[in-house]
């Protein structure tokens, strides 16, 4: 970006019904493979940033510091969050930063529009605060924002526990930060794994943590065609049942429906899921025999054979 005065951004997915962000605006979201980094975006250089705000504080106002850092002085700033995912406290939040907010609601969105101000306070604080780190209790490269950053998932680790040594090839579907590929690739038998996540961010954390010769670890939508080797030996996943933060048990069965497209015949699936989550039937359809392995503290590890 050299002569970048008259670019707009739209940082994440705000909804059209609610607020239109500018034509041509470029796109920026974790959640859109190959789509650029905002952290990059160079100070002082952007027209315009239309955001969705993420609904975790120390997430939200990393991304309103990146926009306010990104703008040029005077810039406008629309941010929009649900009310109750953030949106009531967006303002308070802008002021922090120094802005003077014109806040409007529309459809049980909060829409803040503010310019940038000559010398906004906090940004270099508050991106830090939500910046890409090495958590010393995880000992591995997490961010805000990012699935389960700084714990390990009980669900995650439940699985773990009851993984057999893997051999072979296999893929981590909705890999995240790289936990279960790292229990995965424990063992010397395991020849190639794919890693695929939806999230640039726990895709870079994945990178750092998982420097392993065999990991392949790619930034793609487990929904898309052609994401990893075919006839695979095994697939392991903790299906995420979440999209834009409302439940959605079709993408955790879309899942099941792709690890079996990936299997050989013999090939297995190793699942962890909330015990109240409907995958059964479907496993039943797909696969040749389905054995639960472990139900404890609310999740169940499912070994599927195709
Ligand atoms: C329950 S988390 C499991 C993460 C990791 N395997 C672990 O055990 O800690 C589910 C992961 O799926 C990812 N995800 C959600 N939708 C996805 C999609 N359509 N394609 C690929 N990954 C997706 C999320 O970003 C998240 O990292």
């Amino acid at each position: 970006m050299t002569d970048t005065t008259d670019i707009h951004a739209v940082y994440g997915a705000p909804p059209r019904d609610v607020i239109e962000a500018p034509e041509g605006a470029t796109r920026f979201s974790p959640y859109v493979p190959g789509s650029a980094d905002f952290a990059a975006v160079p100070p002082a250089s952007l027209a315009s940033a239309t955001l969705l705000a993420p609904p975790a504080t120390a997430e939200r106002r990393h991304v309103l510091a990146l926009a306010l850092r990104a703008l040029k002085p005077d810039g406008r700033l629309v941010a929009v969050a649900p009310k109750d995912k953030g949106g009531s406290r967006l303002r308070k939040e802008l002021e922090a930063f120094g802005c003077v907010v014109n806040e409007e609601g529309r459809r049980h969105h909060r829409i803040c529009t503010v310019r940038r101000p000559d010398a906004p306070v906090g940004l270099d604080e508050a991106i830090a605060q939500g910046a890409p780190r090495l958590d010393p209790g995880l000992g591995l490269w997490t961010q805000p924002g990012v699935f389960s950053w700084d714990r390990i998932d009980p669900g995650s680790a439940l699985l773990i526990a009851h993984l057999p040594p893997l051999a072979g090839k296999g893929a981590d579907l909705g890999a995240g930060i790289g936990l279960l590929a790292h229990a995965v690739l424990a063992s010397a038998r395991v020849e190639h794994l794919t890693l695929v996540d939806l999230d640039g961010r726990a895709v870079e954390a994945a990178k750092r943590n998982v420097a392993d010769p065999r990991a392949d670890i790619r930034w793609a939508d487990v929904r898309a065609t052609g994401l990893t080797p075919a006839s695979l030996d095994f697939v392991v996943m903790n299906p995420p049942f979440h999209d834009a933060g409302t439940e959605d048990r079709q993408l955790g069965q879309t899942f099941i429906r792709q690890a079996a497209s990936l299997l050989r015949k013999g090939g297995t699936l190793w699942l962890v899921a909330n015990r109240h989550l409907p995958y059964e039937a479907l496993l039943t359809e797909l696969y040749r025999t389905v054995t639960p392995r472990a139900d404890q503290g609310g999740f169940k590890v499912i070994e599927a054979v195709k």
